[in-house]
């Protein structure tokens, strides 16, 4: 067991405030604050209340003016390009404080929204640091997202300036963001007033004079802009994620409570020091890029890595280990979805052995459910700790880890250990009592959640309580399903909501289930999430066809499957859709989507009490076969 571990969880739920307010001392402040925790308005908890500071200031302005501005901090790393491009503090603080100095170009200043629709190339990392800079709040928005997508985020966060790129690049081909945007403006029915593009080399565009401005053309014109002190509960960044609908929610984060939980983490979560190598392989529109790309290494001082590319296939199964070679890095964050794909390829980790990973210590996994069979086969490939845990866009960092810089648990496979400091995580029962250990139930952070936790939704008070608190009152509701064992370690086994998860991204079925309700020949549809052996989970789709519709069923299938990639993106992964003529209902009608997940895994199941009509469920079999799903 792990006294400090101990010592340190039991203070962070008995002494919040003392808790948080020592590791507060490590984050510079321009003023203090009036009290660590503002806890007069539940459920709306304010972390450093009256205190102010400056995100930007902290993750790279520091580490210059304490001598430290030779350090790496930024290393962009584009296997599917070619490019690569190292970058210190210095240079970084200097690229930063230019871009900001465009952005006040273009009248940005505290408060105001701007959106970066961008890939994973160092000026989309300088673009969040300018807007943090100036006390502007960024939304970033994954590359994967098609315009519809783009226009809610548009239309919800009133962004006065957009930030892009003219492309992002996918294997095999170069996907142009101008058309996808203009699309979007389209859809919104309004463009923000500035549109700034970068202009890579893959990919020509046309600038649209008085509204697009190239980049490069506008660094090249525009003054330094230091960094403005904000207040440590103003917004930093609005992160759009699932939720239940095809609506996005908007998750708000504020400055200084975020600040001082995150350079937490890289020690005692990661239990890495200032200057050592740091690689977070996902991408700056998740918030695993936002939290371990961007802002936690940086804040810390530690040098990270901006990857391009993808874990096979750019150009091998052999990047990961030839990237961790290449810059000296000590630890690794992914999805294990990253794992399986790496598996799939080399599955003796032939490719491993080919470089020199000496300096490498820890992998951790996080983003989806890390299944036993992978963390061992890493363990084994690696013969390194592969560490899971858990955590949220919601949250910003783990919720439950194995923090190594408070001492190390043994690692049971299928947990990702104990709740971390600031987290008192109970599994309720539906009558929202604890359950027993072992029993299943909804897994619930007694409030106030740690710094970083979302202070609510942007624009929309009202959704917070409604998503999180209103089910049980006094806890947030992570919407995730677990169990805890004997010996006080957390399970996570599903969610107990639309959400599914695919290779680590979090999508929504009831958004899909919107976009297939919009087809013109369909009455009902459903959408589930079935077990996929690489992404973890993959959605399957189901439409009931109006009376007299009697076109091709194929057609229709197809028809849908592109109405989910042009509405919401190539990211929802949605490849397969049957016709049906019905769907299991129960005699109230609502549709039993548990019933046919169960079915298309192949799992035994009892066939519920409820249902309406259980010959349905041969249907839905026979559907589902020449997907390839259900019995084998
Ligand atoms: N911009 C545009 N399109 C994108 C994109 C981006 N930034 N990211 C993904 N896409 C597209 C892909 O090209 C693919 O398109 P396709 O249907 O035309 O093939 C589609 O979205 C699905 O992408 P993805 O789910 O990533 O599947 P993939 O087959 O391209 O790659 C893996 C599979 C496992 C290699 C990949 O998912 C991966 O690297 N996962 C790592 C996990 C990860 O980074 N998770 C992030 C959260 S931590
Ligand atoms: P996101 O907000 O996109 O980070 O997705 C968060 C969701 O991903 C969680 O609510 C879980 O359902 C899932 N998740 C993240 N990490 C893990 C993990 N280590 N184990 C199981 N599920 C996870």
């Amino acid at each position: 067991m792990s006294q400090r571990f101990e010592e340190a969880y039991r203070r962070s739920l008995e002494d919040p405030a003392g808790y948080w307010g020592d590791l507060a001392e490590a984050v510079g402040w321009t003023k203090r604050w009036d009290r660590v925790l503002d806890d007069d308005n539940p459920p709306f908890y304010r972390w450093f209340p009256g205190a102010e500071t400056n995100t930007c200031w902290n993750a790279v302005d520091r580490h210059v003016d304490a001598g430290r501005g030779d350090r790496r901090a930024l290393i962009w790393d584009s296997p599917i390009t070619g490019g690569k491009r190292v970058l210190t503090f210095r240079e970084l603080k200097d690229e930063v404080a230019a871009f900001a100095g465009v952005l006040r170009n273009h009248g940005v200043g505290k408060g105001d929204r701007v959106l970066i629709y961008m890939p994973a190339v160092p000026e989309a990392v300088v673009a969040m640091l300018a807007c943090a800079r100036l006390g502007a709040i960024h939304s970033v928005v994954f590359g994967g997202f098609a315009a519809a997508e783009v226009a809610k985020r548009l239309d919800d966060a009133g962004p006065k300036a957009l930030l892009t790129a003219t492309c992002g690049v996918e294997p095999g081909r170069v996907i142009p963001y101008l058309p996808i945007l203009e699309d979007a403006y389209r859809i919104a029915g309004h463009t923000p007033s500035s549109v700034i593009v970068l202009a890579r080399e893959q990919q020509d565009a046309e600038l649209k004079p008085g509204r697009d401005h190239d980049w490069r053309d506008e660094v090249a014109r525009a003054e330094p802009a230091d960094w403005t002190p904000v207040a440590a509960t103003d917004p930093l960044y609005i992160l759009y994620t699932s939720g239940t609908t095809g609506k996005p929610k908007g998750v708000v984060r504020d400055n200084g409570g975020h600040a001082v939980a995150l350079h937490w983490t890289m020690k005692g979560v990661y239990d890495l020091d200032p200057g050592d190598c740091w690689w977070a392989a996902s991408d700056i529109g998740w918030v695993v890029g936002h939290s371990y790309i961007v802002y936690a290494p940086l804040l810390h001082g530690n040098a990270t890595v901006l990857f391009e590319g993808k874990p096979v296939g750019t150009p091998d199964a052999g990047v990961f280990w030839r990237v961790i070679s290449e810059h000296g890095v000590k630890a690794l964050f992914t999805a294990p979805t990253a794992f399986r794909a790496i598996k799939k390829e080399d599955p003796e980790g032939r490719f491993i052995g080919a470089y020199d990973l000496s300096r490498f210590e820890t992998l951790f996994l996080a983003g989806e459910r890390a299944d036993p069979d992978t963390i061992k086969w890493a363990e084994r490939m690696l013969g390194r700790p592969v560490i899971d845990h858990w955590w949220q866009t919601e949250t910003g960092w783990a919720m439950a880890a194995n923090c190594l810089g408070l001492g190390r648990f043994p690692v049971k496979h299928g947990s990702p250990t104990k709740p971390a400091p600031g987290y008192r995580i109970d599994i309720l029962g539906d009558d929202g009592r604890p359950a027993p250990t072992g029993e299943i139930g909804a897994i619930c952070v007694r409030l106030p959640l740690p710094p970083s936790g979302l202070p609510t939704l942007w624009n929309d008070d009202e959704g917070y309580v409604e998503s999180y608190m209103a089910d049980f009152p006094g806890y947030y509701k992570t919407g995730d399903a677990g169990l805890y064992d004997e010996d006080g370690y957390i399970y996570i086994m599903s969610r107990t909501d639309d959400l599914i998860n695919v290779a680590g991204h979090r999508l929504s079925t009831g958004g899909m289930e919107e976009v297939l309700a919009g087809h013109r020949d369909v009455a009902e549809c459903a959408v589930i999430g079935v077990a996929d052996p690489l992404k973890g989970q993959a959605p399957v789709g189901f439409v009931v066809l109006k009376a007299g519709v009697n076109r091709a069923h194929d057609e229709i299938a197809a028809e849908v499957v592109r109405m989910v990639r042009d509405e919401i993106g190539a990211v929802a992964s949605f490849r397969k859709a049957a016709v049906v003529d019905r769907l299991p209902k129960t005699r109230s009608g609502k549709i039993l989507r548990k019933t046919m997940r169960q079915i298309a895994d192949g799992e035994d199941f009892p066939i519920p009490a409820t249902i309406d009509d259980p010959a349905i469920l041969d249907e839905i079999r026979e559907a589902l076969k020449p997907l390839g799903y259900g019995p084998a």
